[in-house]
Parts: C-alpha cells; sequence; structure tokens
C-alpha cells in the first residue's frame, strides 16, 4: 500500500503472522528513469531483506515496452518472488495519467503489458485488479483474456473502480471466477477480522486472502487471522505485547529515517486501535521521536 507497506512496515507484518508482503506500487516510468542506487522508484521497492520472501514487487504504468523494462530490472536488481501489475489504483491522478483501475477500460493494452514483461521476466507475473469499471460482472468477461495472455497469478479487490474503498465487496462475482479461470486467485477486501477472513474464505472456497487497511494499526491481525481459522478461537494479543510490537517498530523507523514524520499516520491507527482518548490522539499526531511514542503509549 502507497505510503504504508514501506520495508519496517512489512517486516512487522511478516513477524506479526503475515506469509507473503508487497511493496508499495512502484512507477515503471519512474524504475527505468532511475535505474542507480539513489533512484526513488527502485528503492521504493528495492529496500527488503531475505528473510522478508516471499516478497513480491508491484509495479503501474500503460505502456508495454515501459512496463517490460520496469519489469525486467525489478527482476535483475530486486530478485523478488515474484512481480505485480497494480490495475486497482482509483485515485484522481492515476485516472488522469491513465494508470491503474482506469486499465481495465481497455483490456487489449493491459494484454500487450503482460505478453510484453512475459517475455522479459521468468518470475512469475501477477495483477491485482477491481472487479470492474462499474459492473462487478466485467471481470468474468476479461480475466480469461488475461490468464490467456500468460498472466500467473490475479488478485482481486471484490469491488469496481466506482465502488472505491467503501462498496461491499462482491465475493459471488469472485466465485464465480473460479470456474472461468484456472491461475491462481487471491481474495482482497474488505478483512478487517478475524470472522470476515473466515467468511470470505468460505464464500469464495479460496485460501489466499490479502489485508490492506485491516492491518494498519493491527499488524497482530495476521497471527489473530491464522489463529482463528485453524482453532475457531479467539487469539487475546496482551496490551504489553502490541505495545512492544508499536515501539520495535517506531524504533526501527526513528533509527532508518532520523524522524518519526512518516510514522504519524500509522501511530494514530495503533492509538485508534487501542481506543486512546482522543485528547492523546491529537498530541501524538505531532509525535516526532521514540521518546514520544513510549510516552504517548505510557497513558493507556
Ligand atoms: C492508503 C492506501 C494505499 C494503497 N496502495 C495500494 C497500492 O500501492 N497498490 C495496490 O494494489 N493497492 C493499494 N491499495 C488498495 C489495497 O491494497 C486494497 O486493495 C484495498 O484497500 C482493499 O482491501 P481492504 O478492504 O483489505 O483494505 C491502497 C489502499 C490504501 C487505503
Amino acid at each position: 500500500m502507497c505510503g504504508i507497506t514501506d520495508r519496517i512496515t512489512r517486516k512487522i507484518a511478516k513477524e506479526n503472522g503475515a506469509d507473503v508482503t508487497w511493496s508499495e506500487m512502484v512507477s515503471s516510468e519512474g524504475l527505468i528513469r532511475q535505474t542507480g542506487e539513489n533512484g526513488k522508484s527502485l528503492s521504493l521497492a528495492e529496500k527488503f531483506s531475505e528473510e522478508e520472501k516471499p516478497y513480491w514487487v508491484q509495479i503501474f504504468g500503460n505502456n508495454p515496452d515501459v512496463m517490460a523494462r520496469a519489469a525486467e530490472i525489478v527482476e535483475e536488481k530486486i530478485k523478488p518472488s515474484g512481480i505485480d501489475i497494480n490495475l486497482g489504483c482509483p485515485v484522481p491522478k492515476a485516472k488522469k495519467a491513465g494508470y491503474g483501475a482506469v486499465q481495465i477500460a481497455d483490456i487489449p493494452s493491459v494484454v500487450k503489458i503482460v505478453k510484453a514483461i512475459k517475455k522479459k521476466i521468468t518470475l512469475p507475473l501477477s495483477l491485482k485488479t477491481r472487479l470492474g469499471l462499474r459492473e462487478p460482472e466485467e471481470i468474468l468477461a476479461f480475466a480469461p483474456r488475461l490468464e490467456k495472455a500468460g498472466l500467473d497469478q490475479l488478485v482481486v479487490h471484490a469491488r469496481t473502480l466506482t465502488g472505491m474503498f467503501s462498496a461491499e465487496p462482491d465475493w459471488q462475482v469472485v466465485k464465480k471466477l473460479k470456474e472461468k479461470i484456472s491461475i491462481p486467485i487471491v481474495y482482497n477486501g474488505g478483512i478487517n477480522s478475524p470472522e470476515k477472513a473466515l467468511f470470505y474464505r468460505q464464500k469464495t472456497g479460496l485460501d489466499d486472502l490479502m489485508i490492506g487497511r485491516g492491518a494498519i494499526g493491527r499488524p497482530w491481525l495476521f497471527a489473530e487471522i491464522k489463529h482463528f481459522l485453524k482453532t475457531g478461537e479467539k487469539l487475546s494479543v496482551p496490551l504489553v505485547r502490541k505495545k512492544e510490537i508499536i515501539i520495535k517498530q517506531a524504533r526501527m523507523m526513528e533509527e532508518s529515517k532520523g524522524s518519526l514524520v512518516s510514522f504519524r499516520g500509522q501511530f494514530l491507527a495503533y492509538l485508534k486501535e487501542l481506543r486512546a482518548p482522543r485528547k492523546l490522539r491529537v498530541e501524538a499526531s505531532q509525535i516526532r521521536s521514540l521518546a514520544e511514542v513510549k510516552g504517548a503509549l505510557d497513558k493507556i
């Protein structure tokens, strides 16, 4: 997730039960312009350690040649477990530039992108998409064309572009999709509790679940879900353990970035999750240092 899943956040997710982590979406244009050590796009994707694997790098763009070259760079320089194409981003900037979910309107061009990338890489190629622009069933027509083009995996965010982030995820269409394609499908959308994970797994019959917003401020959700799916019982993560996780992440962030300004959003999500009083949340929105994080947590 853009602005969220940096190397440290992914490490925390992994330590708390995530089986696979994904990079933030990385610009294919940026990747081919800045292949040097200091290239921003490359560094966004590159900062990961072997212990993080399986780790997928997601790229975005609408030019088949540029996407293929970017994928080649990712394979050569980063060596992740796989590469993913973003066909889900709904933000106005993406719409205007013609990448992300709007690309669903031009599947022939996406087919070209898939084919061009497949020619250049040996890693598995995935694509993360919404169900359609407006109609959830659009995916039933376009997914087989992507499979035929050589795609190895499809990640489905079970909402349309117009559904943005709030529409009820349409698991019925994802279930139908299983009859249309034979490549692995990963289910995404609306999993923010162990019960929801069980619900979508049972309804879709898919074992591979991807979690987005539910894990922001709650990385222990991965462990909670695994425990619930295995035993049917709720895992109770003690408050003291939750505080240790937050402090560990803040410490790593401070060491790596020199400040905690970019951690503020996630810290607020943590405080919300821990039901901290509003006054504390307001104060915490200005945190800069680990000492301040610890001070705020001591008040809970
Ligand atoms: C802040 C934010 C950033 C995101 N960035 C990306 C991204 O870079 N690539 C991507 O495929 N999806 C991105 N997403 C979408 C999520 O991965 C996910 O598909 C969506 O939130 C639905 O899943 P959820 O209901 O579990 O959150 C982002 C979502 C949010 C809220």
